[in-house]
């Protein structure tokens, strides 16, 4: 085989074998395939596409180029969720401890990335002791006896997507349904999910900005999933605001614990809801979606998701007396507030926006040398729909910082006020299983 044949081939429009994607994978990896090529190659997919057949084997291709987790010793069918990402996307927080409490183990990989905030792993180390240095077969273990455990990443998990990932960011071939499919599910097929449920948001603070985008990636990776016996389903969530109120790492933490107590933003709970139930039902633990809502519910309700997060912190050396005690959790040294500078309704609060004013207070990464400080972000105060009188505060600013002059201009720029009350947009846009 040779790699220049197989370029020509897609970039005429015609279809690449499983075997010839096995061999562009493999040989991408090993180093004998070299960038240009490759580079070429992503180029002519961009245009031309894949089929489902192809998205499948390329997904596959790149689960085999390196480690798979082997979850088997733990009983029970492993849902994963992923979400496509957003800002103060609370969810993970919330949902591991909330299914874990009604039966479905969560043995959840986590990395910390960068972004407006830091990821899952960050937010739950500003519980004091926290850490997700835990070897393999320990992690077996704390999913067996608790339902639930959180590993670093670790291991050399699908290094084909790593590879192709960096050189479609500077090819200019990120965009491409295809390829951005099949990078997501390699690489939570190679972490062990047995079934998948994914959050693909849309809005100004999603990676997917209009809805048919979101759309046609939520229903491309559905696909794959069921093409290669993971079942699979995506919810289309809104994120053109901030979910919640809280964008920080602590104060994440503290939304999660009141979400668990059942006095979460009204948004946050409902989108857990949703796809907790899914999970539930993946996870077979319910006969139906309805009956799945209702086991979580009364989860809330009766104190043991709450109990279930104790639980998993202090299995991993957390100080589980946070969750009765947030003020435990680290504060920040200011707490100042955005006041509004007319009276009005809230038509708009770009979500991006917003997520970078919380990383010029230091909640996220640049880079991946970046400090993160988890005691800052940003808690609002008002959400798109919302009345607010003149001098009223919008956003509650957690600083380690005095001088916040430029996160009030930007924070300013991306809240709209408008004399005439608009209807906020719908949390869930559409629920795909096929
Ligand atoms: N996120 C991924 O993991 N892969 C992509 O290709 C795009 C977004
Ligand atoms: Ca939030």
């Amino acid at each position: 085989m040779r790699m220049v044949d197989l370029i020509e081939k897609k970039r005429n429009g015609q279809e690449l074998s499983t075997d010839e994607i096995h061999f562009i994978i493999q040989g991408y990896t090993d180093g004998t395939i070299p960038d240009y090529q490759v580079s070429a190659l992503t180029m002519a997919i961009y245009f031309q596409g894949m089929n489902d057949r192809e998205r499948a084997d390329l997904t596959m291709a790149m689960v085999e180029s390196g480690d798979q987790i082997d979850l088997s010793e733990i009983e029970g069918i492993k849902v994963d969720k992923h979400s496509t990402g957003g800002v103060g996307d609370t969810t993970t927080l919330v949902l591991g401890p909330l299914v874990a409490a009604v039966g479905v183990p969560v043995a959840k990989m986590s990395g910390r990335g960068l972004g407006h905030t830091g990821g899952t792993i960050d937010k739950l180390e500003s519980v004091s002791g926290f850490h997700v240095e835990i070897d393999k077969n320990e992690f077996i273990k704390l999913v067996n006896d608790n339902g639930i455990a959180v590993i670093g990443q670790s291991g050399n998990l699908t290094p084909a997507d790593k590879k192709l990932y960096a050189l479609r960011d500077v090819t200019a071939t990120v965009d491409s349904i295809p390829l951005i499919a099949s990078s997501i599910m390699s690489k939570k097929i190679a972490a062990g999910a047995d079934a998948i449920c994914l959050d693909v948001k849309t809005g100004a603070g999603a990676f997917m900005k209009s809805l048919d985008d979101a759309r046609e990636l939520a229903s491309a990776m559905v696909r794959i999933g069921n093409n290669i016996q993971r079942k699979t389903m995506a919810v289309i969530s809104d994120m053109s605001q901030p979910l919640g109120y809280a964008i920080g790492n602590a104060l994440e933490v503290k939304e999660a614990i009141d979400t668990l107590k059942g006095e979460g933003p009204e948004d946050l709970t409902e989108l857990c809801l949703t796809l907790g139930s899914h999970m539930v039902y993946l996870a077979k633990k319910a006969d139906s979606l309805a009956q799945a809502r209702e086991l979580l519910k009364n989860a809330i309700k009766n104190g043991s998701a709450l109990e279930k997060f104790k639980t998993f912190l202090s299995a991993q050396g957390g100080d589980a007396s946070v969750v009765d005690n947030p003020a435990k959790l680290p504060q920040a040294n200011y707490i100042m507030e955005l006041a509004a500078k007319e009276s009005g309704y809230v038509t708009e609060i770009i979500a991006d926006e917003v997520g970078t004013a919380a990383m010029l207070l230091g909640a996220g990464r640049a880079t991946k040398e970046s400090q993160i400080d988890l005691a800052v972000g940003l808690v609002l105060n008002k959400k798109i729909g919302d009345k607010v009188n003149k001098g009223e505060s919008l956003v509650t600013i957690h600083s380690n910082f005095a001088d916040v002059q430029e996160v009030k201009e930007k924070l300013y720029k991306s809240i709209q006020l408008s004399n005439e009350k608009i209807t906020p947009p719908p949390l869930i846009h559409e629920e795909i299983t096929k």
